[in-house]
């Protein structure tokens, strides 16, 4: 587990304290759908499909999102996203400008519903 990784899950276990995530489960999923499509949507496709409208204009492939979890990888599904959109991941693992970071843009408590909204059309 990388240091970073924990890093997060320590602030996301503050803001859980502090009150600001709503433990609530569906409307984390909720709140995380519709931030998918802002966000991300453009590029891994309204359903996470991957390809999305924008991914034309990129040099590479935006991958399926529902797959996180069958692609034989230990890292949660979780994990995975808080990486991707994570900056100094993306810079070494896309080369700099292929996905967007998106950590100094997006809130930890978002990019969490994020996840949760993935976690739940893993195939
Ligand atoms: C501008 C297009 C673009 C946008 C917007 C975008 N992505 Fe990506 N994303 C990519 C590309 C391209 C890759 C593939 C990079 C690679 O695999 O090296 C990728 C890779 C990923 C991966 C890695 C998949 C894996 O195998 O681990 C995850 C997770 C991910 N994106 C999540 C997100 C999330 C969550 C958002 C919204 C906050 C988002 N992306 C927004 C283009 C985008």
């Amino acid at each position: 587990m990388s240091k970073r990784f924990v890093v997060y899950v320590a602030a996301l276990a503050a803001l859980w304290a502090s009150g600001v995530v709503v433990a609530d489960q569906r409307e984390q999923v909720e709140k995380g759908t519709a931030h998918y499509l802002l966000f991300c949507g453009g590029c891994h496709g309204v359903e996470a499909e991957g390809q999305g409208k924008m991914a034309e204009d990129l040099s590479m492939n935006a991958p399926a999102l529902t797959l996180l979890r069958q692609s034989g990888c230990a890292e949660s599904v979780t994990e995975r996203v808080l990486k991707a959109v994570d900056a100094r991941h993306a810079v070494a693992v896309m080369g700099g400008e292929k996905m967007p970071a998106f950590s100094e843009n997006l809130e930890i408590g978002t990019i969490i519903e994020i996840s949760e909204y993935l976690k739940t059309i893993q195939q």
